[in-house]
């Protein structure tokens, strides 16, 4: 076979991919939500696919076509996000969140569409469960990659979550640099792991993933 950039780097790994924004309902027409296309994710599933992994993909609503090979979970919210991952989670080598999961839900959905009445209107918010800290605190734990958006101070802040969800590494995006993040089909990463880090330059994202992929594999052989 042609061993060309990535080809097999993750052969036979399962690995477990969250994607795209978890929209949270306020009522049957209405949610809170992250900004999130899920093509980042997206292309982390393709690349660790042609790597020669076996994907699974949780996704929240995005407008994207399935990776060729992929398994795809769609889901709305976080606490459904939540719940595939774990039921997903036994027997995976790499879990990898890229997923913008929202961090507070309606705390009361309501059932029926909220008429327009008056000047304001005040939403309570609670807390999402955090999915990539939890699969990180258990005690089986595949290889855990993290993402940060970070508009600023964007190694410290990726550096204390690294520490902080005890991941095995995060790649952060620079949100608000030209041509990078969100909806854009470009993307720059910066990668953290311990003791080291590596720069992904910008690029197409499929680009960016494949380079990805290929950092995980070899920070995975030196973790042996
Ligand atoms: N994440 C998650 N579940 C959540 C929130 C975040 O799995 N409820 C994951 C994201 O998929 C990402 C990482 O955690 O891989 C970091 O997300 P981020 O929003 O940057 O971190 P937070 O801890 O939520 O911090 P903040 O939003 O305050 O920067
Ligand atoms: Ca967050």
């Amino acid at each position: 076979a042609a061993r060309g950039a990535g080809a097999g780097v993750l052969q036979g790994r399962r690995v477990l991919i969250t994607a795209g924004p978890t929209l949270e309902d306020i009522d049957p027409v209405r949610f809170v939500g992250n900004r999130s296309s899920g093509k980042m994710g997206f292309a982390v599933a393709a690349a660790a696919r042609a790597a020669g992994a076996e994907v699974t993909l949780v996704s929240g609503p995005v407008s994207l076509p399935t990776p060729d090979g992929v398994t795809r979970i769609d889901v709305r919210s976080a606490q459904q996000m939540h719940q595939a991952v774990f039921a997903a989670l036994p027997g995976q080598d790499v879990f990898i969140a890229a997923a913008a999961v929202a961090d507070y839900r309606p705390a009361e959905p309501l059932a029926q569409k909220r008429k327009k009445a008056g000047e304001t209107w005040q939403i309570d918010l609670v807390l999402n469960p955090d999915i990539l800290a939890e699969v990180a605190a258990r005690p089986q734990r595949p290889f855990i990659v993290g993402f940060a958006a970070e508009t600023n101070d964007v190694e410290a802040h990726a550096r204390d979550k690294l520490r902080r969800k005890r991941l095995d590494m995060i790649a952060a995006n620079h949100v608000g640099q030209p041509g990078c993040g969100f909806e854009s089909c470009d993307n720059a990463l910066s990668v953290y792991w311990q003791d080291g880090g590596e720069e992904i330059a910008l690029a197409d994202k499929s680009a960016v993933a494949a380079q990805l992929v290929e950092c995980i594999a070899r920070r995975m052989e030196a973790a042996g």
